[in-house]
């Protein structure tokens, strides 16, 4: 006899909250000089950060997809099933705002292959350790998140032409914030393995990125302008600036008891949900279909 009984369906990303959404961002053809308040040095920053994002995530994908098989809890399978998809579709999209750069003159190609290389590196340690600078690199990501989506700082800052995708980047960062840390503690954290991803992860990723930042002065010709270095060196690590308080925000890893969802975001979630993807979203036009039941 056979079953011919339905097998329930398989929970998905969208299921859980960590919806893929298949945008596709009309850029266009010429980005604004200087999209970070028309401030060379800070727009180079940032030139610099979408560079790197693509094989970042790919590498925070791998060190996860590495223990997928442990997860047996079909919530979480789910979750890491969203939170691969969501990487893949930012990485494709900062692919293509990273050729938009290279088309303003900006070689972002050396920050990405430098973080490639130091990712590289970073990839020779144990899939264990890999793991756990993955949930400090997304502890990072989740901070930054928070940060851009919690003020409106960012958007009176960055150029409207490229504003919404950080600002869509940002809501799906925060929507799976906890996925990497989730699976981590399936295998067991380790206090000296977090501990020790602090250094591994500023010795390679952190040297790559500000050499990355570096050259793009260089070769843009910024390092001969004091007056631009000044300003956006302020505007980003000045104190009470953006880069300042994300990076104060993050020893807060290391505690013993951290977990990602100890500071709680959804209420902040659910608002730019309702103000990217709701019925009168300013990015669900863009939406290339609907992300299942949960878009927003
Ligand atoms: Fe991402
Ligand atoms: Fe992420």
């Amino acid at each position: 006899m056979t079953d011919t009984a339905p097998r329930p369906r398989r929970l998905q990303g969208a299921d859980v909250g960590i919806p893929p959404r298949q945008l596709d961002f009309r850029l266009p053809d010429e980005l604004a000089p200087w999209a970070y308040s028309e401030n060379a040095t800070a727009t180079l920053f940032l030139a610099m950060l979408s560079a790197i994002f693509p094989p970042g995530e790919d590498f925070f994908v791998r060190s996860v997809v590495a223990f997928r098989d442990r997860v047996t809890d079909e919530e979480l399978r789910a979750r890491v099933a969203g939170f691969t998809a969501q990487e893949v579709i930012h990485s494709r999209e900062h692919d293509r705002l990273n050729a938009a750069f290279r088309d303003r003159g900006f070689p972002v190609g050396v920050p990405e292959k430098a973080v490639a290389t130091a990712l590289k590196v970073l990839g020779r340690t144990s899939p264990r350790q890999q793991l756990a600078c993955t949930a400090l690199m997304e502890h990072f990501t989740a901070v930054l998140a928070e940060d851009i989506l919690s003020t409106d700082e960012f958007q009176k800052r960055v150029h409207g032409d490229i504003c919404e995708l950080w600002l869509w980047h940002a809501l799906e960062e925060l929507e799976h914030k906890s996925v990497t840390y989730e699976v981590y503690e399936v295998i067991g954290t380790d206090q000296k393995e977090r501990d020790r991803s602090v250094p591994l992860v500023l010795g390679t990723v952190g040297v790559a990125a500000v050499f990355g930042w570096a050259y793009l002065l260089v070769q843009q010709g910024v390092w001969r302008r004091p007056r631009d270095l000044r300003e956006g060196w302020r505007l980003m690590f000045g104190p009470g600036q953006f880069m300042r308080r994300v990076l104060a925000r993050m020893p807060v890893f290391n505690h013993p008891r951290f977990h990602p969802d100890r500071h709680d975001t959804r209420a902040l979630e659910q608002r730019w949900r309702e103000t990217l993807f709701g019925a009168q979203g300013t990015l669900t036009e863009h939406l290339r279909r609907p992300a299942g039941k949960r878009t927003v």
